[in-house]
């Protein structure tokens, strides 16, 4: 499997003949070429995550996956989408994902309610990703941490909207993880931070900070 960080929240996993986005906001990378894309999975409705789903969705004809709500808001706008909720295994063609809660809020750009906002913990052939989405430090990643120990967790760490540097290292601690991919900073200036002090204290703690630049990709 290959990860490539696409800025702010979105991720493209390529495995096998499968392309997976999450959160595809593409505005740090306006020259992405989105053919080929197979699946789309969104956070919540939040125009910096939900993005471009829409737009690639029709291009593509890649479902796309979120909340009940949010998946119905998705097909009105004529796009094929599966509404899920929170705590059940979904198979898909590349493995299987789990919708874990997440701490926030969700509505779409034009203001639907998109019905609770989660994150997503995705197992492909055994390695064990978590997506945080937009949340705080939350109790519930003690439980995927118990559950799962994901070996890459992409958290939040900008701080405002949602957990800060102080907050993602604990989480990082109760996820059980050996890697964090920290995100959601620096996009916009009420997110800004210094990225190394997060570096810092993830090594402290023993774990691998990668920092990804935008279009970066990790693995092969
Ligand atoms: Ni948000
Ligand atoms: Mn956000």
């Amino acid at each position: 499997m290959q990860l490539r960080y696409l800025g702010h929240s979105c991720f493209e996993i390529v495995h096998k003949n499968n392309k997976i986005l999450i959160d595809p906001f593409l505005a740090l990378v306006p020259n992405y070429n989105p053919e080929g894309v197979t699946h789309i999975f969104v956070t919540h409705g939040h125009g910096d995550h939900l993005g471009n789903a829409i737009e690639i969705s029709k291009q593509t004809g890649a479902s796309i996956t979120a909340v009940f709500e949010l998946a119905n808001y998705c097909s009105s706008k004529g796009v094929s989408a599966q509404g899920i909720s929170l705590g059940a295994w979904i198979d898909f063609s590349f493995g299987k994902v789990i919708a874990v809660p997440a701490f926030h809020s969700s509505s779409t750009p034009d203001g639907v309610y998109a019905g609770c906002p989660c994150g997503f913990v995705f197992n492909i052939d055994g390695k064990i990703l978590y997506h945080a989405g937009d949340t705080c430090l939350n109790s519930e990643m003690k439980i995927i941490g118990d559950l799962y120990e994901p070996d890459i967790s992409c958290l939040p760490v900008g701080g405002c909207y949602t957990m800060d540097i102080e907050h993602a290292v604990i989480a990082s601690e109760w996820l059980k993880t050996s890697m964090v991919i920290p995100m959601h900073y620096n996009t916009f200036e009420a997110i800004k931070i210094d990225i190394t002090d997060f570096e810092r204290q993830i090594r402290e703690k023993g774990k691998m900070p990668m920092i990804m630049s935008v279009g970066e990709f990790l693995g092969g």
